[in-house]
């Protein structure tokens, strides 16, 4: 049972969304999992060319991207997880351009032109997708957020199987706020943090416990 994960910000370590997957695949392994996190922007790759050789009828093999880069090892490591976590900032109301250039190469491959019913991924595996933001939950439903995160786990779910949503608001962005531009203080920051950041882990921890049992997202 291999799950892995993909950081989809360029900070690592203790920031937001690397926090957040660390600790799912905490709960991955606390379920027997083998895990491995990925961080994307160590990674020298670009997004889907467009060549189309992966729809080619006379293609060799099925659901493989031809592009030799970085992610080649990694979309091969794919084929054989169990189960896959993507976290990613939200960057002007979306995935980071990192993480939306992996989506691109990980999904297509294995959309299905005929059907899209019937994904070219041979097994059906549960996978999750974080995204961790500046904004309250509020702002994020105001500006439409929710519709594009829906989409995104909406073509997971279509190329995997499922696929299960989760979101930390109101992140913390510097370490000392007294030092940057903010359109929030450090206090309400920090007493936020205070308040919810470790919950937010706690449902990744759970979220990454029911990739490692194979548990399909509801929706
Ligand atoms: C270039 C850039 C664009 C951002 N755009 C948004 C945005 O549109 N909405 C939002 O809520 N947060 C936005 N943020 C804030 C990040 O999403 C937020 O701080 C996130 O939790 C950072 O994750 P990290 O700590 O893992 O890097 C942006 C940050 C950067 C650097």
């Amino acid at each position: 049972m291999k799950i892995l994960a993909f950081n989809g910000s360029p900070r690592r370590g203790k920031w937001n969304t690397a926090t957040m997957l660390e600790n799912a695949l905490e709960g991955a392994r606390s379920a027997g999992a083998e895990t491995e996190l990925i961080n994307l922007y160590k990674l020298d790759f670009k997004g889907c060319s467009s060549c189309f050789a992966c729809k080619r009828k006379d293609r060799k093999e099925t659901g493989v991207c031809v592009l030799r880069d970085d992610l080649q090892p990694v979309l091969e490591q794919v084929r054989e997880a169990d189960g896959l976590l993507l976290g990613t900032p939200v960057y002007y109301g979306a995935e980071t351009s990192t993480m939306r250039a992996f989506m691109e190469r990980l999904q297509f491959p294995y959309l299905n032109y005929e059907n899209y019913a019937e994904s070219h991924f041979p097994r059906k595996i549960p996978t999750g997708l974080i995204y961790t933001m500046n904004v309250n939950k509020e702002l994020a439903e105001s500006m439409g957020y929710p519709a594009v995160f829906e989409r995104a786990r909406n073509y997971l779910a279509m190329h995997f199987g499922s696929c299960e949503l989760l979101e930390a608001n109101y992140t913390t962005q510097y370490d000392d706020y007294a030092k940057y531009e903010a359109n929030a203080p450090g206090e309400d920051k920090a007493a936020y943090r205070a308040a919810h950041f470790e919950d937010d882990c706690r449902k990744a921890y759970e979220l990454g416990v029911r990739l490692a049992s194979g548990i399909p997202a509801d929706k």
